[in-house]
């Protein structure tokens, strides 16, 4: 559930042009830690999240191998997101301990990852130190909707834009949340495109017409 919150989060977080944000490289690959704390029914939860991300820009698709950690259990995941034009795409979600599929049409254009223009710039800083120092730069977005009212904190190099942090506090559709993701191990590109095949978990086990028989779906008499 909280990996559709957090397809959701991203999917509002693009602004109105003002000229100061930035865009990550069209292709590469990472993994986001995370930890997310909110409050479901009067019970308040946290998540860890430890996910292997792939993005494709290019190609109008990601995928990703995620871990979720909660109360000593941990959900694994696959998710692969593809667009076969500017307009739809669809979200394959395998849960890897059932090798079940669940599908989802994205009635939305692919989300690029990006600062959006409206995020205010808080500052530059670095991190490490000495001759091993990256500089970075600092901002802060909003995210006001009917379902969303969030104060987002992103992080990226100066150079290059890659993404470093990214920590979201507020109330998504009732529900009052804590996120913070660091990214890290970041490499540009691609470096094994078959991540981005379609599941085998949510291949059809027949094809159509062999199933539709098989229900019987055409007949009269026929149980
Ligand atoms: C998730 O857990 C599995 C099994 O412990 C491990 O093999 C895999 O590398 C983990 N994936 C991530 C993204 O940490």
């Amino acid at each position: 559930m909280l990996v559709f919150v957090g397809a959701a989060l991203f999917a509002c977080l693009l602004g109105a042009a003002t000229g100061e944000g930035c865009c990550t490289p069209d292709q590469w690959q990472g993994v986001q830690a995370s930890t997310s704390g909110y409050v479901y029914h009067h019970r308040p939860s946290v998540v860890q999240g430890l996910v292997y991300v792939v993005y494709d820009y290019t190609n109008k698709r990601s995928a990703s191998f995620a871990n979720y950690t909660s109360e000593g259990k941990t959900r694994r995941y696959r998710l692969v997101q593809r667009y076969v034009d500017d307009k739809e795409g669809k979200l394959y979600v395998v849960d890897l301990q059932s090798d079940k599929c669940y599908q989802k049409k994205l009635k939305r254009p692919f989300r690029k990852a990006c600062v959006p223009d409206s995020a205010q710039k808080l500052g530059a800083f670095y991190m490490g130190a000495g001759d091993n120092k990256v500089d970075a730069v600092a901002y802060k977005a909003q995210v006001k909707t009917e379902h969303y009212k969030l104060d987002v904190s992103l992080s990226v190099t100066e150079q290059g834009c890659i993404p470093l942090g990214e920590t979201v506090v507020g109330v998504a559709r009732g529900v009052p949340l804590m996120e913070t993701v660091g990214f890290v191990n970041i490499e540009p590109g691609i470096k094994d495109p078959s991540v981005f095949d379609i599941p085998k978990e949510c291949e059809e086990t027949f094809p159509a017409l062999i199933m539709s028989g098989l229900e019987h779906d055409y007949n009269f008499l026929v149980v």
